[in-house]
């Protein structure tokens, strides 16, 4: 095949993968949500978070201030591309818990984390979960809570923010989605009703989810 070919097969693929950009971001099941993902969608995120997404996972998760030797929460861990960087940072007798609506997702991270010892696994809602008040130093949510029903945010945002320790932190990234309800001042007001206070907050570009915020939250002190 002649090198002009070639080009213009990969310009091709580049299209194709670019038209179905929404359709692969915003959810590949049947009702079109991540919790619920079908099989092509389980395939197509892990090979999107972990080959075309590995340095916008690496660049954040690395810089967050962890020890290594905290407890940490990933909410909504999905196919387990972030739990992947924690559980390795968790390295210093921390531990990871990886919680997840969808038991498909869940399967995938355990997949993916068979070979660390130091995770473990949460499937359902936090809101009846039974999980221990304060027991976790710091919450990842990722790219999690825009998909969450606006109606359901409240009483999820508490039940993680009660299971913070005091002073325990709570790092967030999210795309900014007005259709989805989401944005900064609405992610603030959600963690201040919790008794979470803002750190600080960050605003960034990303190729794949357009305007997206970072936010660190600290829970009230004793
Ligand atoms: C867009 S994915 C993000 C996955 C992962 N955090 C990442 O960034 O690669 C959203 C994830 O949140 C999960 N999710 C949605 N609602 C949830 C809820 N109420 N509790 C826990 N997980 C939820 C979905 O099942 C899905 O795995």
């Amino acid at each position: 095949m002649s090198m002009m070919m070639k080009v213009l097969k990969i310009i091709l693929i580049i299209i194709l993968l670019f038209s179905m950009k929404d359709v692969l971001i915003n959810g590949q099941g049947k009702d079109n949500s991540f919790s619920k993902p079908s099989r092509i969608g389980v395939f197509w995120h892990s090979f999107f978070s972990r080959v075309l997404m590995g340095p916008f996972y690496q660049s954040y998760f690395n810089q967050l201030p962890l020890k290594g030797n905290e407890k940490v929460l990933d909410f909504g861990c999905g196919w387990g591309a972030e739990a992947r960087i924690l559980a390795k940072k968790l390295c210093k007798g921390g531990r990871l818990a990886c919680l997840d609506i969808s038991p498909q997702w869940i399967a995938e991270t355990k997949e993916v984390l068979k070979k660390y010892n130091n995770v473990d696994y949460y499937v359902g809602d936090i809101v009846v979960l039974n999980i221990p008040e304060s027991s976790f130093d710091a919450v990842c949510i990722h790219i999690v809570l825009h998909d969450i029903d606006v109606n359901l945010r409240p009483d999820i945002v508490k039940a993680i923010a009660r299971i913070i320790k005091p002073g325990g932190h709570l790092y967030i990234r999210e795309p900014l989605m007005a259709e989805r309800q989401i944005s900064a001042s609405s992610i603030e007001s959600l963690m201040n009703k919790a008794g979470l206070l803002e750190r600080s907050v960050k605003f960034k570009r990303s190729f794949w989810y357009g305007e997206i915020v970072e936010m660190v939250f600290e829970k009230k002190g004793e």
